[in-house]
């Protein structure tokens, strides 16, 4: 399909993908066929991405409140998130720096280092930014930013007054990268579900009805289109 110049270029793009276990019901298939789905969805989509010269992408892959869910869905996410990313996918080619957001320290070791390494190795990529939310929580990410800060106090290098919005930015995980146009979820639901909830101030919301297993790169156009529809006046006329 071919775009208007600078359809997607530069933008930064949240999104949330969600529907994967409903996707599976519909077939009568386990709950962990979706999310195979979705991860091969994943990668179609970043590769997308990439193709449109967007700046950032923010997938929330893992939420601090999924580890309630029955222990085996838990560790097909974990694997799937281990064989699709950590693995398979070729940074170097697609020049993408890679950043996960969240608590790891919370995942195995050895997926630990894995991140560790990756985002090592593609720090001075040049491409876009990849960020992959792993055991991620919007008001944990906050709380971590307060007691960050409050270190600093303690330690006599900052001033409490001298806390400002650009201060606590710098200490969530998306330091240094522009926020979210918009915030993408499909599946057809309306919330935010703790994600990017600092960084969400001024995201349009764009929700579509399609399940994430059936997302399809023609859906990333619709949802680009639509965003690139509304005007945006960040509280101003
Ligand atoms: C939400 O759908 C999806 C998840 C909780 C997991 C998403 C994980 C992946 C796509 C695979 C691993 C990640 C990567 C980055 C390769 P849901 O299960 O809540 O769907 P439902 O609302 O229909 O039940």
């Amino acid at each position: 399909m071919s775009h208007p110049e600078n359809f997607a270029k530069g933008l930064s793009i949240g999104i949330i993908m969600d529907g994967n276990g409903r996707w599976a019901k519909q077939r009568g298939l386990a709950r962990t066929a979706g999310h195979k789905r979705g991860a091969e969805v994943f990668q179609d989509i970043t590769r997308y991405c990439n193709e449109l010269g967007v700046e950032s992408v923010f997938f929330y892959a893992f939420s601090t409140e999924n580890w309630r869910r029955p222990a085996e869905e838990v560790s097909t996410i974990m694997r799937l998130f281990g064989d699709y990313l950590l693995k398979a996918f070729d940074y170097e080619k697609e020049n993408n720096r890679v950043v996960f957001l969240g608590d790891r320290t919370a995942l195995e070791p050895r997926y630990q280092e894995l991140m560790d390494e990756i985002e090592t190795r593609t720090a001075h990529n040049t491409g876009m930014t990849l960020n992959v939310a792993v055991n991620y929580g919007g008001r944990p990410e906050i709380v971590r930013a307060a007691q960050l800060l409050a270190k600093k106090v303690a330690d006599g290098q900052l001033r409490p007054e001298e806390i400002d919005e650009a201060a606590m930015a710098d200490m969530m995980y998306t330091c240094g990268q522009k926020d979210p146009d918009f915030i993408l979820r499909p599946s057809g639901e309306k919330r935010l579900s703790n994600f990017m909830l600092w960084q969400a101030a001024y995201s349009e919301l764009v929700e579509m009805d399609v399940l994430w297993p059936d997302f399809t790169r023609h859906d990333l156009d619709l949802a680009i289109e639509e965003f690139n529809r509304r005007s945006r006046r960040f509280g101003g006329i």
